[in-house]
């Protein structure tokens, strides 16, 4: 390279370093998330009754993936030599082409693509592959998370969950039954009623949070089929993000609707020591297993709702 354009080049790169340090807005990065679908027994309810899951490394929901607005995103998506179906992944925060990237890997094989993120969020991700309604209904989803890169465009959360709502059918071979949307259960993260020891004395969990803290929840509606009016009960949503995105903010919200393929971050904050609960307000869902707790106190778990505990297991 030439002296004189080597030189303008550095100069450039130390501009954006410098941009990025005076701005805090974060620069944009290479990042690669390699997921296996497996096909493994799982259980749906708190007495530990298991059902074949299809799922994204054995678990459903599968991982949080979280990336920053503007990074480019490469993911590797390898089907399981030991899996009987083909398996793939839709990711909502990608924009790309449905046949290609999108498209059904068999069992043994692999896949790579990649896209750069441009509207930051939370994101559902599911299984595509035919028929789309019974891969989600055996639980291949999850959700990527796409901060934005100013850090300031959100306020501070002292925590975060995820929660993601989905319906477990009793034989979810039989197609047609999820056609129809004849479901047992509405459930948070895999498992009725997984933090809500008041409805289900075998529940072993809360969340948790102290009061005073803006706790924000990333909330994505799997389906396959049902909405959800999202409340929390005894506590009113501070702000509300549809998409997740900070230029959607809703303020002072008590039910929110959210549909099956769709996503919204809601802030909580608590007043004053006590629980509340979160449902889904329709309530046949609710009362089938779409209710967790969340207690608030000084003395809350200060691991819970941080780092690699967000989506809690
Ligand atoms: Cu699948
Ligand atoms: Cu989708």
């Amino acid at each position: 390279m030439h002296a004189g354009k080597m030189r303008s080049a550095f100069l450039m790169a130390a501009s954006a370093l410098a941009l990025t340090a005076m701005t805090g807005v974060a620069a944009a990065k290479d990042v690669t998330l390699r997921l296996t679908a497996k096909e493994v027994a799982l259980p749906v309810d708190n007495k530990g009754t298991t059902q074949l899951s299809w799922t994204y490394e054995g678990q459903m929901p599968g991982p949080v993936l979280r990336v920053t607005e503007g990074d480019r995103v490469t993911i590797v998506l390898t089907n399981d030599k030991n899996n009987k179906n083909s398996h793939s992944i839709d990711l909502h925060a990608a924009r790309v082409d449905v046949l290609s990237e999108f498209e059904s890997v068999k069992p043994g094989e692999s896949k790579t693509f990649s896209f750069v993120t441009t509207y930051p969020g939370a994101f559902y991700y599911h299984c595509g592959s035919d028929p789309m309604y019974q891969h989600i209904a055996r639980g291949m989803f999850g959700v990527i998370l796409v901060d934005p890169k100013d850090p300031k465009a959100l306020p501070k959360a002292d925590r975060e969950y995820v929660l993601v709502q989905s319906e477990i059918y009793n034989n979810p071979d039989d197609t047609h039954s999820i056609m129809k949307s004849d479901w047992k259960h509405v459930v948070f993260n895999g498992v009725a009623f997984k933090y809500d020891p008041v409805h289900d004395p075998a529940a072993t969990k809360t969340l948790v949070a102290k009061p005073g803290e803006r706790v924000r929840v990333y909330f994505v509606n799997a389906g396959p089929n049902e909405v959800s009016s999202f409340h929390p009960i005894a506590g009113i949503w501070d702000a509300v993000y549809p998409s997740g995105n900070p230029k959607n903010k809703m303020n002072g919200m008590q039910s929110f609707l959210v549909g099956p393929g769709d996503a919204t971050t809601f802030d909580l904050i608590s007043p004053a020591p006590g629980a509340n609960v979160i449902v889904d307000h329709v309530m046949p869902h609710a009362h089938s297993g779409a209710m967790a707790v969340i207690m608030f106190s000084d003395d809350a778990d200060p691991k819970m709702g941080r780092g690699d505990n967000i989506l809690v297991r």
